[in-house]
């Protein structure tokens, strides 16, 4: 199997998804057959369900708090950790997991790019996201005590865009990369490369002449557009995949 060599040379971007979290016990998206409760989870996850049926996505999300709440790290999160410590501020690892692991297995330079669980934010007003584990019971719906509108899930859903601040870092953070005169190298791991703009970043990179791997259990979407691929579990290869110089 080639090596990654992350030395001082070395920029590297991390992409995670649902499959480095697999090993933790939560579920990916494509492998719950997209459903919940016999309901396409687009149906939950977006402003219209939302609008439709409020109290039902508080369910969904207050289900995935106290699961999420209930699993641990796996060694795929730390060993992303330990390269992050390795490498200090030539590291960026954007996940678009929002199960809070990667932040509860030490990682600090992560950009959140679809929310997390364990954040709650305001409808309406300019509210800024606050944290919150709550377990909602059945047919709640928390209400913003500043405005007295509907609280929702810190969660970007289907139909919504990322934060731009969001995009903003992981640009910026590849174009310091690919101008710094180092090894610019962009991984992903566990992402069926579904969804974009994440599942687009790795074009970027190749057009900025940034080597390319890829770590998951099945093809993905994009797999040919990475120049390694490793098909196995993320929390065996990434251990030792990495020659730390
Ligand atoms: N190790 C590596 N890869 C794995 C593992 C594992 N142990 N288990 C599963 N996988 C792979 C699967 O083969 C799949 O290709 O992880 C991928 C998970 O893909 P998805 O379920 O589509 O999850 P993800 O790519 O994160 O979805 C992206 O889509 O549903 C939206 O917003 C949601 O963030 C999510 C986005």
């Amino acid at each position: 199997m080639d090596s990654l060599i992350l030395d001082s040379n070395t920029w590297l971007l991390v992409l995670t998804g649902a499959g480095v979290s697999a090993e933790s016990g939560v579920p990916t998206f494509r492998g719950m057959s997209g459903l919940w409760e016999d309901q396409p989870v687009e149906a939950v996850a977006s402003p219209e369900g939302f609008r439709k049926d409020p109290a039902l996505v508080w369910r969904f999300y207050s289900e995935r708090r106290k699961a999420a709440a209930a699993v641990h790290p796996n060694p795929g999160h730390e060993a992303l950790v330990a390269w992050e410590r390795h490498l200090g501020d030539r590291f960026l690892l954007a996940t678009q997991n929002v199960d809070g692991l990667h932040t509860r297995a030490g990682s600090q330079r992560v950009v959140e790019m679809h929310g997390n669980l364990f954040k709650t934010r305001c409808s309406r007003c300019g509210r800024p996201p606050f944290e919150d584990a709550t377990v909602y019971p059945a047919g709640a719906v928390p209400e913003c005590d500043a405005c007295g509108k509907l609280l929702r899930p810190h969660i970007v859903w289907f139909g919504e865009y990322l934060d731009p601040a969001d995009i903003q870092r992981i640009e910026d953070f590849s174009l310091r990369a690919a101008t710094s005169g180092g090894r610019f190298v962009f991984l992903a791991a566990g992402t069926s490369g579904a969804v974009y703009p994440a599942a687009g970043i790795v074009d970027q990179v190749r057009k900025a002449g940034g080597k390319t791997w890829l770590v998951n259990l099945d093809p993905a979407e994009n797999s040919n557009r990475f120049e390694h691929r490793i098909v196995d579990k993320s929390g065996e290869v990434l251990p030792t995949l990495a020659k730390l110089a």
